[in-house]
């Protein structure tokens, strides 16, 4: 049977995604923060999924030795087929007006988290040969004034991601990295968390939701897929604007990240 292990499984991407991976039969892990939401979404898979493989790991990713303790889970718990380096926060606002901890928050959940747990699960894997999939965003794709921080985090993922996985396909490797860039999704909690409720991106056109999401991973992840952009619309967008002047694509983003 196939083992998922997501990060973040407990809401918004995460949650949708575990929902597919429980149609086809799949046994889901998660590490998610929030005891009490881990809970609730539980017990809302449970009674949709009678019988269903769930364990879920209570940690902040943040924390010095989150790392140590995910090990001793997953060798009680046996190592995973598929790697979702999920969870993710952002920060709205103009950077003066930013406390630089609450930026060191998020580099340190979106890049060092992500970062050592690709580290520790890639020799972990290599044996048998699995897939480790990190969440990007469509934000990766150019600076975003108003999300700067967050922007280069998921910048910063991308390069990171499809590089390590050029040199694993070198190598020769059973391990594959999948990127995965979702352009904004309409009905997660990330938003709120992050003060972008209102901003224009969220009712774009391009705009998506967590299952559209889900469903873009589980395609690629079918097809051996190495960088997926999710939201159909998205994937338009994105051709287009291989061809379009840098400063009208720059200019179109300042706009979607304005409050409507
Ligand atoms: N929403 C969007 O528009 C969008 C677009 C592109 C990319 N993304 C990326 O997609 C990913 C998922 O986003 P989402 O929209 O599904 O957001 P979400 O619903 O807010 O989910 C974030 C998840 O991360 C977990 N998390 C937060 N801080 C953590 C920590 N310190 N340690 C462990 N887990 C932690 C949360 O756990 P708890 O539930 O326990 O709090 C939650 O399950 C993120 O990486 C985000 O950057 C989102």
């Amino acid at each position: 049977m196939t083992t998922i292990l997501i990060t973040g499984g407990s809401s918004g991407i995460g949650l949708a995604l575990s929902r597919a991976a429980l149609r086809r039969g799949w046994a889901v892990r998660w590490i998610s923060v929030d005891a009490d939401e881990i809970t609730r979404a539980n017990a809302e898979l449970a009674d949709a999924f009678p019988g269903l493989d769930l364990d879920a790991l209570c940690v902040d990713l943040t924390a010095p030795d989150a790392v140590e303790r995910v090990l001793k889970w997953v060798k009680k718990t046996g190592t995973p087929d598929i790697l979702v380096n999920n969870a993710g926060i952002g920060v709205y606002g103009a950077v003066s007006d930013i406390p630089p901890e609450r930026e060191v928050a998020m580099f340190t959940l979106n890049i060092s988290a992500l970062h050592a747990l690709t580290r520790a699960f890639l020799p972990l894997m290599e044996d048998r040969g699995g897939t480790i999939v990190n969440i990007a965003s469509n934000s990766a794709f150019q600076p975003v004034p108003y999300m700067a921080g967050y922007a280069a985090t998921k910048a910063f993922v991308r390069h990171y991601s499809l590089a390590l996985d050029a040199e694993l396909k070198e190598q020769g490797s059973k391990v594959r990295v999948m990127t995965v860039c979702p352009a904004a999704v309409k009905d997660t909690p990330f938003k709120g968390t992050a003060g972008m409720d209102g901003l224009r991106t969220f009712e774009s056109f391009t705009a998506t939701t967590a299952d559209e999401v889900a469903r873009d991973i589980m395609r690629g992840l079918d097809s051996g897929k190495r960088f997926v952009v999710s939201g159909a619309k998205m994937r338009a967008a994105y051709v287009l604007a291989k061809f379009a002047p840098a400063a009208l694509v720059q200019a179109i983003v300042r706009r979607e990240v304005e409050k409507a």
